[in-house]
């Protein structure tokens, strides 16, 4: 892998994040593209990115019937992501809906499938909260039973936290990818992140690829901070 950064745009306008793709560009590997981001610029944010020359993550996690999220899946891929994400939670016929759909709609284009990336549980869901929903509350076993899951529906990737890497390496098969946030360095300020490893610390734990938000971001210089993340890998 050349370069495992993607810069989460958590930015709410198109402008703010085009400077902030064209200013970082050269040091990342991708950017993702999230819901606050994609519900007030559109489709159109992803298209500007992608001028840039930048692999887009368009992180919408999908969570419906398999037709719906096979064609969203579908429109995704048209406009030319190279990652997107579902929940798992949507079970196996929905997994195995959006892996066709971006297959399919990808051979058609004549271009390679971009990754689905299962969801599993997320972070804000701890023991309580698994519970109030009816689930077992035991988020650990809960990740390992859907990432267990997304691997048997065709999925190629999952969305995982720092301290989740280590055990899901240990189950799933080695060619999935997994995208991490929670990256954190020594200096930096976690913010609402409580769970949190340095990017070195969670590629040597198994990570595919890291999304960073704020310490590039919200850095005086970003392109200097991921340059020094960058450097910090090789
Ligand atoms: O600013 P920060 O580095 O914390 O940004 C992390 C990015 O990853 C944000 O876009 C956040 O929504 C996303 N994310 C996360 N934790 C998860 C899933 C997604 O921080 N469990």
């Amino acid at each position: 892998m050349s370069n495992p950064i993607i810069v989460a745009l958590d930015v709410p306008s198109a402008e703010q994040a085009i400077a902030l793709a064209e200013k970082v560009a050269p040091a990342v590997g991708a950017f993702k593209i999230g819901s606050e981001l994609f519900t007030s610029a559109g489709p159109e944010i992803v298209r500007s990115i992608r001028a840039t020359g930048a692999a887009v993550f368009l992180d919408l996690k999908f969570h419906d019937i398999p037709n719906t999220v096979a064609k969203a899946v579908a429109a995704a891929t048209r406009l030319d992501v190279q990652m997107l994400t579902i929940h798992t939670g949507g079970g196996p016929e929905m997994m195995k809906a959006a892996e066709s759909a971006a297959q399919e709609t990808a051979k058609a284009l004549g271009r390679p499938a971009p990754l689905v990336l299962g969801v599993t549980v997320l972070t804000s869901m701890d023991a309580n909260e698994l519970g109030a929903v009816g689930l077992p509350p035991n988020p650990g076993k809960q990740v390992e039973r859907l990432a267990a899951l997304a691997a048997a529906s065709g999925l190629r990737g999952l969305v995982c936290s720092p301290l989740e890497l280590a055990a899901l390496r240990q189950t799933l098969p080695a060619a999935m990818q997994l995208v991490t946030p929670g990256i954190r360095g020594p200096g930096d300020v976690a913010g609402d992140q409580k769970r949190t490893l340095s990017a070195v610390e969670a590629m040597a734990a198994g990570a595919s690829w890291l999304v960073i938000g704020r310490p590039i971001y919200a850095a005086i210089d970003p392109r200097a901070a991921a340059e020094k993340i960058l450097a910090s890998l090789r």
